[in-house]
Order: structure tokens, then C-alpha cells, then sequence
């Protein structure tokens, strides 16, 4: 009879064979295999040996055993980026405005922005919680509510604040029009118009746009594939410009990148900006979608001290993003945000409100929530082994923490711009190009974000083949040149 660590193995072996545990989910920890099956801690070890041996799992630092990605380990992350240490103004693009635009058309495959199939979202119970909202509370429904938007939501986010690490009343809550209002409203509380806002590169275009057309500069700030941003860089760009009014980061699997800053570089980032007197805007809005098998990561705002940070939400990249519901914790500058929120406009509609309240208390957001965080898993898994296949094999493709996104990098020379036009306009299918994540639009030319939002269905693998043929055509006539 074969030995117990054997035996072990096999059973895991055969669970990962059963996408049991999909590609990048943590294994069970030793302690918790050695206890639930009365094995030592030395046989569990043991079988995680031999199944490392056979490249199936792999073991992290203080972490623990991951299932391996078998077609994409040997496909590289995104090159490191660069911090460019000059202020600048973002250029306006139209590109950006397209991407938008288009990203929402029926008549594309929508592979550019980062929004939820709705065969992914709860739309049914939203549908029938609306309905109800509206009946239980008519009165709310028709009239203009508080500035700071209904208690009911409020109340319910600031239960579900404590899995982000903080302690927070419904009174330290508004609620806005969707993470962009809360984004336009933080920048307008903290900032003059000719003020840098320091960010991580490449960076989510909406901010860019929100910079633009506040007048305001910015420092892009370089980034690691996995890391995020670098602290030491962060310093440097505090001691060189006198002008930083904030700071604004997505901490937590981030947009296009998808990493997650750690607790610690957390930690240091909040004491850091702190001993300038700088103020982070952290924008949560995919913390909730961490990899499956991974705890909430905590926000930053956790280890606020003297309401320097202010943390932004929103239920459009879990819930529906139709709804246009998120919010926004001001710390010190609640009554500017308020002020501002008033003036801008007036309150955040009632229903949506009344809805996502409702759906929190009775809908069962926290299971829906881990069913999603699954099935994301299994789309990112499914659009990067596509990519893997399709692409030239210098393509890099990032590793994202959680959330739905991906970034994918080809050789340098590479022109995403082109590749994107052409299968927008032969194919109808839309991409992100990379350019948009950067302030002047002259950065990431040779990347490109693709959305694992949707099932990946055969529509969507068609259009990756196409996408990919595009790639591979506009590489190899360079591939040849260099070599004469
Ligand atoms: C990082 C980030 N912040 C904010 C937003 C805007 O969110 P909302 O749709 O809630 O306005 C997005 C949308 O893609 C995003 O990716």
C-alpha cells in the first residue's frame, strides 16, 4: 500500500484535476490538512514536495501552496515601470472618450471596459429588491433625499467597513453617483487648480480625465507588476515638488495591473504621506474582489490616524454598475465633500439607493460576492490561457490579485494604437490601448488592457484569435527587419 503522504498527494492531485481549486488558488494549509485528516505536519509536507516536483503547486513565502497555472507559467508579467519625476498636464484624448463610449455599444465585443456581463450580475433579485424598495418605502423613493445620502445604505456600510480593517458610522459616509462622482469630489476637496496629484502608472484613464478637467498636474509614479507602487519613489516625488495636494492610488487590485499593495507597504504609504502632510485618495473600488481563496485585503484608510485618508467604493464593479451607486469616506474634509456634493448634485437618486440597502440587508451580498469572485477567477484564468495561445510568445501578460482585468504587454515597438483602431473598426471588437492609462498619452503604446468581465464564450474566444492574429501580423514584419 502506498504511503500516506502518497495518498495525499494523489487526492490533491485529483482535486486540481477537477478544478477543485482552480489555477493560483491556495491549497488548504498544512496545519489544516494535518488536522482535518490526522496526518503529521511532515506527510502533508511531504505530498505538497511531490506535488511541486510535478509542477503542479507552488509554495509562497509565509503564504502557503498555490495550484500552478500550467499553460502560463512560462509566460512573463509586465515589464516594471518607470517613474517619470516631472509634473504634467493630461492631454485630452478622444481616445478616451471613444473607449468609453464604445466599451458600452451591443454591437462590439467588449473586451475594453471594466464592466460585468449581466449574465454575471444578480440582475433578477436587483430587479425584484428595486420593486420592494420602492413599495416599502414610497415616500423616500419620491422625494430628494439627504446630501449625504439615505442612513439605510450608510448604516450597511459601515457594518461591512470592519472587514476592510476600519471602524466607521454611517455619519462618516456619502454616497455618490458611482466612484467618479466620489473621485471628482475628493480631488475638488483637496486640490487648487495648477496642483500635482501623484499616481501610479499606468493608471485608470477615468482619474486622468477627472485630473484634466480640474486643471490639475500630474507625477506618475512607477509601478511593480505585483508590488504596486514604490515607497522610495513616493518619498523622492514628496521631497522634489511642493505643490502635491494628494495622492491617489487604487490599493487594492488595482486598474490595469490588478495588484494588491501589501498590508505593511499599506502601512508605510499612510505614515509616509502623513509626515509630508499629504493626503491619500484611496479608491477601493475592487477590493472586494480579491482571489477567492484570499482574505478581504484591508484598505489603507485602516491605518489612518488624523483623517488624512479618504476612501472611495462603489457597487458598480460588484453589484451593477447601471445602478451608479458608491460612496465616499472624507475623513477631514466631510463638510468641504458634503458642500461640494451639494452643489454639484444635490443627492444621489433615492431608489438605487433604497436598492442596494435592501440587496445588502436581505439579498445575500456576501454569497453573491463569492460566487463572483469565482467565477472571475475562472474568467481571468480562462481570457490569459487564450491570450498565452494566441499571441506572439513575447507577449507579457499580467497576474492580476483579484478583480477582472488584464494588461498585456508586447514588444516594444509595438503600436496598440493601430491594433486597436483596426479591430475596432474591421472586427468590432474593443480593446483598451495602453497610451489612454497614462497623462499624455505617449506611455504604454505598446500595451493593451483587456476585461475578463463576461463569460468567456465562444464569441470571446473568437475575438482574442482575432486580436491576436492582429498582434502576430504586426510583429513579425518588425521581427524581420531587426534581423537584417
Ligand atoms: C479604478 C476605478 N475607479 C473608479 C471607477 C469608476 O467607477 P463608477 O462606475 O462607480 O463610477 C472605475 C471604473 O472602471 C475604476 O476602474
Amino acid at each position: 500500500m502506498d504511503p500516506s503522504y502518497q495518498l495525499l498527494a494523489d487526492k490533491l492531485h485529483r482535486q486540481i484535476d477537477a478544478r477543485t481549486y482552480l489555477p493560483g488558488d491556495r491549497l488548504p494549509s498544512v496545519r489544516e490538512l494535518a488536522k482535518d485528516h490526522g496526518f503529521s505536519l511532515e506527510t502533508v509536507l511531504h505530498a505538497f514536495r511531490l506535488l511541486e516536483n510535478k509542477g503542479l503547486v507552488e509554495a509562497r513565502v509565509r503564504s502557503g501552496f498555490y495550484v500552478r497555472e500550467p499553460r502560463l507559467r512560462l509566460i512573463a508579467a509586465p515589464t516594471k515601470t518607470q517613474t517619470i519625476f516631472r509634473a504634467k498636464d493630461v492631454a485630452v484624448s478622444s481616445l478616451r472618450h471613444q473607449t468609453v463610449t464604445l466599451g458600452t455599444s451591443k454591437h462590439v465585443v467588449p473586451l475594453g471596459l471594466s464592466l460585468l456581463g449581466s449574465e454575471v450580475l444578480p440582475v433578477r433579485k436587483l430587479a425584484q429588491t428595486a420593486a420592494s424598495a420602492a413599495r416599502r418605502y414610497p415616500g423616500e423613493t419620491s422625494n430628494q433625499g439627504p446630501p449625504a445620502g439615505i442612513e439605510l445604505l450608510r448604516q450597511q456600510l459601515a457594518q461591512r467597513a470592519n472587514a476592510w480593517g476600519c471602524f466607521l458610522s454611517p455619519d462618516d459616509f456619502v454616497i455618490t453617483c458611482g466612484a467618479s462622482e466620489a473621485l471628482h469630489l475628493a480631488l475638488r476637496a483637496v486640490s487648487q487648480p495648477g496642483d500635482i496629484i501623484l499616481v501610479e502608472s499606468p493608471t485608470y484613464f477615468g482619474v486622468l480625465e477627472i485630473i484634466q478637467g480640474l486643471g490639475l498636474r500630474v507625477v506618475e509614479l512607477a509601478t511593480d507588476p505585483v508590488q504596486g507602487i514604490d515607497l522610495g519613489d513616493l518619498e523622492n516625488a514628496l521631497q522634489r515638488f511642493n505643490r502635491v495636494a494628494a495622492c491617489l492610488l487604487v490599493t487594492n487590485c488595482s486598474n490595469p495591473l490588478g495588484y494588491s499593495l501589501s498590508t505593511k507597504t499599506k502601512h508605510n504609504l499612510v505614515r509616509l504621506l502623513a509626515k509630508f502632510g499629504v493626503p491619500l485618495i484611496e479608491d477601493d473600488i475592487f477590493g472586494e474582489l480579491h482571489r477567492p481563496e484570499t482574505e478581504r485585503p484591508k484598505v489603507a484608510k485602516s491605518f489612518d490616524q488624523d483623517g488624512s485618508v479618504i476612501l472611495i467604493g462603489s457597487f458598480s464593479k460588484t453589484l451593477a454598475p447601471g445602478l451608479r451607486v458608491g460612496w465616499i469616506v472624507p475623513g477631514k474634509f466631510h463638510d468641504r465633500v458634503l458642500e461640494l456634493k451639494s452643489a454639484t448634485s444635490l443627492a444621489t437618486p433615492s431608489l438605487p439607493q433604497l436598492t442596494v440597502a435592501e440587496f445588502l440587508k436581505f439579498g445575500s451580498f456576501d454569497a453573491h460576492l463569492r460566487r463572483l469572485r469565482k467565477f472571475l477567477a475562472e474568467q481571468v484564468y480562462r481570457f490569459s490561457c487564450a491570450i498565452a495561445e494566441n499571441f506572439p510568445a513575447s507577449t507579457r501578460i499580467s497576474r492580476p490579485s483579484g478583480g477582472f482585468l488584464l494588461w498585456i504587454e508586447l514588444e516594444e515597438d509595438f503600436d496598440a494604437l493601430e491594433l486597436a483602431a483596426e479591430a475596432l473598426n474591421r472586427f468590432r471588437i474593443a480593446v483598451a490601448p495602453g497610451n489612454i492609462f497614462s497623462a499624455t498619452g505617449e506611455r504604454y503604446t505598446n500595451c493593451f488592457r483587456v476585461s475578463c468581465g463576461h463569460a468567456f464564450s465562444p464569441r470571446f474566444a473568437e475575438a482574442i484569435q482575432t486580436v491576436g492574429r492582429l498582434a502576430a501580423r504586426s510583429s513579425a514584419p518588425r521581427r524581420m527587419a531587426n534581423s537584417r
